[in-house]
C-alpha cells in the first residue's frame, strides 16, 4: 500500500504511548517527533494498518480509522439555508415552549432550525421577567456582558440608545464592537401592545451573497476592510475592528457585522479619501440589499414569544411604534452557537441510539417471544406501559421497556440463547455505553430477580408462566437464602423486583401498546448526561 504522509499518519497513532486511552488526547507534542521520519515496514489486512517507524515505534490502525470525518465548518453560507422573506409563507419555524421542554427532539428541531435558517421562535414562554435567560440556558450558556446577564428593551426616559425610545431600528447585527461577538442572541417578548413595533429579520449571508453576485469587487472590498466599531459609556470602552463580511479561508462566507450605530465613523478616516470612497459606495451598496423588502421577513413578537437568532448572520430590526399608545418591553440576553451546536450534536447522537433501539423493536422485537403468546416487542411495550401507569420514575419506565433486549441479536453483538442468565447481562451491557446504571442495573438483575422472588415469595412460582417455568432452570433455579440476601441488599434489587413484577404482567395477548415512539422523549430524557 502507500503510506500517506509519515507524519500524518504518525499524529494519528492510536497506541496507548501516543494517545490517552480515556479521552483519545494526543500525549506527544507535534515537535518531538524526529525530522526524516518513515515508514520502515507497512503492512495492511482486514483487521488494519501496522506501521513500523524509523524511529523504532510502531502503531497499529484498526481498519477504517480514517474514514473521513463528514462536517468540516458548518458555520459557512455553505451549510446553512439562505433565505428570502417569502420562504417563510408557510410560517416561522416555530415551537411551543412546554412541547420544546417535555420533548427532546422537539429541542433538537428547535435548535437545528437556528443552525439552518439562523433563527427560531419559542411560543409560550411565560411572559415573566428573567424567562429568556431560561430558555437561553436550556442549550447552552448565557454570555454576561457590561449590559449584565440581560438587558431590557423598553422607552426610558433618558435614553443612551435609539433602542430605548419608540423609533424604528434599521436590520442591524448587536455587539459588532466586540471581540468576540456574541454568536446568538435571544429577545422574549414581555408586552407589546403599542401601535406599531413589529420586528424584522433579514438574512445577512443571503444579503452578502447577493453583493458578490451583482457587484463582486464592492464584495470583496468589504470582505477585505477592516471597520472599526466602538461602544463606550462612563464605565465601558470596547472596540473591534472588523470586516462587515468575514470569510472562511477557503473564501466562503461565514460572518456578517452590520451595525451603522456603533460605527467609529471617525476612525474610519484612516482609509484615506481614495479608499473611503470605494468603501462607502461598497457600503451603501450593501445597505441598500439589507433594505430590500423581499429580503425582510415582518412579523410580530406577542408577549410569551421569544426570539432566537444567529447574530453573525441574521440582521434584526423594529418599526417605529407610539409609546403613549401602550408598553413594549422585550428582554434580551446573548449566548453562543457552539454550545448550541454541542447540544444539538448531542441530541442527535441519542436519537439515533433510539433509532437503533426503535429498529430492533419494529424487526426482531415482531418475533415470537420465547413461546409466549405476545411478540417480544409488545411484551416489552407492555411493561413499559404497565411502568408508566404505575407512575415509576423515566430510568425505571426505560428500564421496563428495555430489559429484555439482550434477547435481540442485532448488529455485531454476540447472540445469546436468551433463555439464560445472560440476557439481562447482555441487555445491560448493550445498554451501558447510552444509559445510566438506573436503567442498566434493573436490566441486568431482572432475571435475577425471578430466581430472587421465587426464593422468597409464597406463590410467586405459581404464577410464573409456562415458559417462564422452563427458563427459571436453565437461570439457576430460585436463590439459596444466602443469594437472597445478598440481592436484597444491592442498591437495584428492589428496582429489579419491580421491573420484573412487570415483566411478568406484560404478556397479556389483548393489551393494547403504545408505539416505541411514545416512549422516545422518556429515553431521551433518562440518558446518560
Ligand atoms: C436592539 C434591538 C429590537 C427590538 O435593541 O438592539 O434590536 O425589537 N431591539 O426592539
Ligand atoms: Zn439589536
Ligand atoms: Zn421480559
Amino acid at each position: 500500500m502507500s503510506v500517506p504522509d509519515p507524519y500524518w499518519l504518525r499524529d494519528n497513532c492510536p497506541c496507548p504511548e501516543c494517545r490517552d486511552p480515556r479521552g483519545g488526547q494526543k500525549l506527544f507534542r507535534i515537535g518531538d517527533l524526529p525530522d526524516g521520519l518513515a515508514a520502515v515496514e507497512a503492512v495492511e489486512d482486514a483487521a488494519g494498518l501496522t506501521v513500523r517507524w524509523s524511529d523504532g515505534h510502531r502503531s497499529r490502525y484498526p481498519a477504517g480509522w480514517d474514514a473521513p470525518a463528514a462536517d468540516g465548518d458548518d458555520r459557512t453560507e455553505h451549510a446553512e439555508r439562505l433565505w428570502a422573506a417569502a420562504d417563510f409563507a408557510r410560517g416561522l419555524p416555530e415551537a411551543d415552549w412546554g412541547a420544546y421542554l417535555a420533548d427532546p427532539e422537539e429541542r433538537a428541531s428547535v435548535l437545528a432550525a437556528v443552525r439552518r435558517s439562523g433563527f427560531a421562535l419559542l411560543r409560550g414562554v411565560p411572559a415573566e421577567e428573567r424567562q429568556v435567560l431560561r430558555v437561553a440556558r436550556s442549550f447552552g450558556y448565557v454570555r454576561e456582558t457590561n449590559y449584565g446577564e440581560l438587558f431590557d428593551v423598553r422607552v426610558e426616559p433618558d435614553p443612551a440608545n435609539l433602542a430605548f425610545t419608540g423609533r424604528a431600528i434599521a436590520p442591524h447585527t448587536d455587539n459588532p464592537y466586540r471581540d468576540p461577538v456574541p454568536t446568538l442572541q435571544l429577545l422574549h417578548c414581555l408586552r407589546n401592545d403599542c401601535a406599531g413595533g413589529d420586528s424584522g429579520l433579514v438574512d445577512g449571508f443571503r444579503a452578502a451573497a447577493l453583493l458578490r453576485a451583482e457587484d463582486p469587487a464592492a464584495f470583496a472590498l468589504l470582505a477585505r476592510t477592516p471597520v472599526p466599531f466602538r461602544y463606550r459609556d462612563r464605565g465601558t470602552e470596547l472596540s473591534a475592528e472588523k470586516p462587515l463580511i468575514g470569510l472562511d479561508p477557503r473564501g466562503a462566507i461565514r460572518e456578517v457585522r452590520f451595525n451603522d450605530r456603533s460605527t467609529d465613523t471617525a476612525a474610519l478616516r484612516a482609509l484615506g479619501p481614495a479608499g473611503l470612497g470605494a468603501f462607502y459606495a461598497a457600503y451603501r451598496r450593501f445597505a441598500a440589499i439589507t433594505l430590500r423588502p423581499e429580503l425582510r421577513l415582518d412579523f410580530r413578537l406577542a408577549p410569551g414569544d421569544c426570539l432566537l437568532f444567529d447574530n453573525t448572520r441574521l440582521l434584526h430590526a423594529r418599526t417605529a411604534f407610539e409609546p403613549g399608545t401602550g408598553h413594549r418591553h422585550l428582554q434580551g440576553c446573548y449566548a453562543d452557537l457552539d454550545s448550541l451546536s454541542s447540544t444539538l450534536a448531542v441530541l442527535r447522537r441519542r436519537a439515533a441510539v433510539l433509532d437503533e433501539l426503535e429498529a430492533l423493536f419494529e424487526g426482531e422485537g415482531a418475533g415470537e417471544y420465547l413461546g409466549e403468546a405476545v411478540t417480544m416487542a409488545a411484551h416489552m411495550l407492555q411493561a413499559a406501559a404497565l411502568a408508566r401507569a404505575a407512575g415509576a420514575p423515566p430510568a425505571l419506565v426505560a428500564a421496563a421497556l428495555l430489559h429484555d433486549v439482550g434477547h435481540f441479536r442485532g448488529s455485531g453483538l454476540e447472540s445469546t440463547a436468551g433463555t439464560d442468565n445472560r440476557h439481562g447481562a447482555t441487555a445491560a451491557a448493550r445498554l451501558a455505553p447510552h444509559f445510566p446504571p438506573a436503567v442498566t442495573e434493573p436490566v441486568r438483575l431482572h432475571v435475577d430477580a425471578k430466581r430472587y422472588l421465587c426464593a422468597t415469595e409464597p406463590g410467586y412460582f405459581d404464577r410464573l408462566s409456562p415458559a417462564s417455568v422452563r427458563t427459571l432452570a436453565l437461570q439457576g433455579g430460585p436463590m439459596s437464602p444466602a443469594e437472597a440476601a445478598a440481592f436484597a441488599a444491592h442498591p437495584y434489587g428492589a428496582d429489579a423486583v419491580t421491573v420484573r413484577r412487570w415483566d411478568e404482567a406484560a404478556k397479556d395477548p389483548a393489551a393494547q401498546t403504545p408505539a416505541f415512539a411514545a416512549f422516545r422523549p422518556l429515553l431521551l430524557e433518562s440518558m446518560r448526561r
